[in-house]
């Protein structure tokens, strides 16, 4: 039996078993881990959306930022014949299931809508699979940002660093003061979040596309590698002691509070900061990584439908519709932090952030600057992408020093292929 074969058997003798036929149910069942505040909320505008169409919503939350959580129960519940209608997912992943034939082709709608023609090419590589629409982008983040506490950083005479330099003063300034420099949550996403803006920013960008995505050994064994945990070092020296374990909307909490001065983190970091009630410019700044001024890391949400019989569900083609409207991908994105997927939404409804993110994405497609973000499933497939994060966090930890963490990122990338 071929795997969607053994699927669509499976799926049956279950509906058989429970006595119901998943058909007849009017609900989408979405698997996402949309669990923190300001996730929640832009969550939200899809869920209105789809009952104001009579779409009943059936939540599965699995908490865990970048979404790791979320693989493992989606694996799980696939591998028990019971895979969920509608899955938040992202680059490699996406690609991962099609090529075992376990998505649906949403075809018939992309052509009814024209999404050919309003996605940016760099997401439609990750979003079709041998000509077919496999998942509905919702919206394009990108990793190379910094948040900063504005109050906190006028007190100390603090100006938006723009290269590294200046942000190590920045950061030594702080420090001095007695305050925290950098919010962080030591998870290994977020660890490898942060050490994708530092290579971006140490090595530019066919340097990025070398190590991240070519995966080019001698990018990777490079003196510039070297130099890109050396940085790791003085970021690990100027987060606090409790750094470890803690979730990244706990960290920028401590950025919102104005008990850390900078978070590094994509821009769903700025969804807390709106729920919050802080206004960018006034309350907080966003900018670029220092030295990635007109680069952009990216990581676009997606939602993959799981074929449930050969054919798109009426449910799936309403999701796949409703994340794809106009109206919806700025309603949505407003409140994310995100910028639209589609490349003819107006930015009139988004703040400065967004607008600057807006034309950042546009001008980094134009001039070959965008670039998948390893961290969040763009750069390489999950075996190296897991390989990489297992490095960058025990160097971050201090089981390696940076030359060794370099040997290490060479022979475990390697060893991941
Ligand atoms: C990313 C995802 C974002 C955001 C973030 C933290 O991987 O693309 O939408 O949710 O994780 O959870």
């Amino acid at each position: 039996m071929t795997f969607r074969a053994k699927l669509i058997f499976s799926t049956a003798v279950l509906a058989l078993a429970a006595g119901t036929a998943r058909a007849d149910d009017d609900s989408v069942e979405v698997l996402h881990w949309w669990t923190a505040g300001g996730e929640a909320a832009a969550l939200n505008v899809l869920k209105e959306d789809l009952e104001a169409q009579g779409i009943g919503w059936q939540d599965m939350p699995v908490a865990g930022g970048g979404g790791a959580e979320a693989m493992t129960v989606l694996r799980a519940r696939v591998t028990s014949g019971d895979a969920p209608t509608a899955v938040q997912m992202l680059g490699f992943d996406i690609l991962d299931w099609a090529n075992q034939g376990a998505l649906a082709n949403l075809n018939d709608l992309a052509e009814q809508e024209a999404w050919d023609e309003v996605i940016p090419a760099a997401i439609q590589e990750f979003a079709k699979v041998d000509g077919k629409w496999v998942a509905a982008p919702v919206n394009v983040h990108s990793t190379n940002w910094v948040w900063a506490n504005k109050s906190v950083l006028d007190a100390h005479g603090i100006a938006v660093p723009a290269n590294w330099e200046e942000l190590t003063a920045a950061v030594e300034a702080l420090s001095a003061a007695g305050v925290t420099p950098i919010a962080h949550g030591g998870q290994p996403w977020q660890d490898a979040t942060v050490f994708e803006a530092v290579l971006l920013s140490t090595g530019g960008s066919d340097f990025y596309k070398a190590a991240m995505i070519d995966l080019d050994p001698e990018a990777l064994g490079s003196e510039t590698m070297g130099e890109v945990f050396k940085r790791m070092d003085f970021i690990r020296a100027h987060v606090d002691e409790n750094f470890s374990g803690r979730d990244w909307n706990l960290a920028t909490a401590m950025v919102i509070n104005g008990e850390a001065g900078f978070q590094m983190m994509g821009d769903w970091a700025k969804g807390e900061f709106l729920r919050a009630g802080q206004v960018p410019g006034q309350d907080f700044l966003c900018f670029r990584f220092p030295g990635t001024a007109d680069k952009v890391t990216f990581n676009a949400d997606q939602f993959a439908m799981f074929d449930q019989g050969g054919t798109v569900s009426p449910q799936q083609a309403a999701l796949a519709q409703a994340v794809l409207s106009p109206k919806f991908q700025s309603a949505f994105n407003v409140v994310k932090g995100s910028v639209p997927a589609r490349t003819d939404v107006s930015d009139a409804d988004f703040d400065d952030c967004a607008k600057q993110g807006m034309k950042d994405v546009a001008a980094a497609a134009a001039s070959g600057d965008l670039m998948g973000s390893l961290a969040h499933g763009y750069g390489a497939p999950a075996s190296v992408k897991n390989a990489i994060f297992d490095v960058v966090t025990a160097h971050f930890n201090g089981e390696f020093d940076s030359e060794s963490a370099v040997d290490e990122l060479v022979d475990a990338v390697a060893i991941a292929q």
